[in-house]
């Protein structure tokens, strides 16, 4: 592994090595394991682009029977009355009455996470549960129970492993932090 790479005009050395991620992912899906086993058919929803590294080895660590979907959110740009719109694309599995784990690879400030609940919420799911591989607890200021929380960092801004810095770094096997 690269010590440190370069990714348009920032440089990121390494933090977290592939084998840590793994460990991490591991235990979060031990739990999920422990509190699914006796629910119906969870339905684990991805959300695109950032989760899909992320998703790929948490479901074969999955010991439940599950089913899988990804989902987006798209960014219109509104009238200037509206502002922003953000519609949920890509569901095309009903969830009503169902066990859904929204799939995430970071929860920052919890916008986007809070407007993916709503979301879903309005198809009346069984229940919804966050699982995500980041939390910034220093930057949440949503009131939603974030319950699978893989790994816990500060402030800083993370790439690799599906995640990106304008789109560049999704593939990257550990997580690098930039550096000032
Ligand atoms: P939030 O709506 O503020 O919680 O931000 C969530 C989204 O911001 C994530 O889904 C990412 O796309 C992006 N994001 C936040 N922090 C990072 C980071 O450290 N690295 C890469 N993307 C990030
Ligand atoms: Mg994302």
């Amino acid at each position: 592994m690269e010590e440190t790479i370069t990714l348009h005009d920032k440089k990121f050395r390494i933090m977290i090595p592939a084998e840590k991620i793994d460990e991490a992912v591991s235990a979060v899906a031990a739990r999920i394991n422990a509190d699914y086993a006796d629910k119906q058919t969870p339905l684990f929803v991805g959300v695109l682009n950032g989760s899909f590294m992320f998703m790929s080895d948490l479901i074969k660590k999955i010991e439940f029977q599950n089913e899988l979907s990804f989902v987006k959110l798209a960014s219109y740009e509104g009238t200037a009355s509206t502002g922003e719109v953000k519609s949920l694309i890509g569901l095309n599995t009903p969830i009503e009455g169902r066990h859904v784990i929204i799939v995430e690879d970071i929860v920052d400030t919890g916008e986007s996470i809070d407007h993916m609940i709503g979301e879903l919420e309005r198809h009346h799911p069984a229940s919804i549960a966050v699982c995500t591989l980041f939390f910034k607890p220093g930057s949440y200021r949503k009131q939603r129970q974030i319950k699978y929380r893989a790994m816990e960092i500060g402030n800083e801004f993370i790439v690799g492993y599906g995640l990106d810095y304008d789109q560049l770094g999704r593939s990257l096997k550990d997580i690098y932090v930039v550096t000032e």
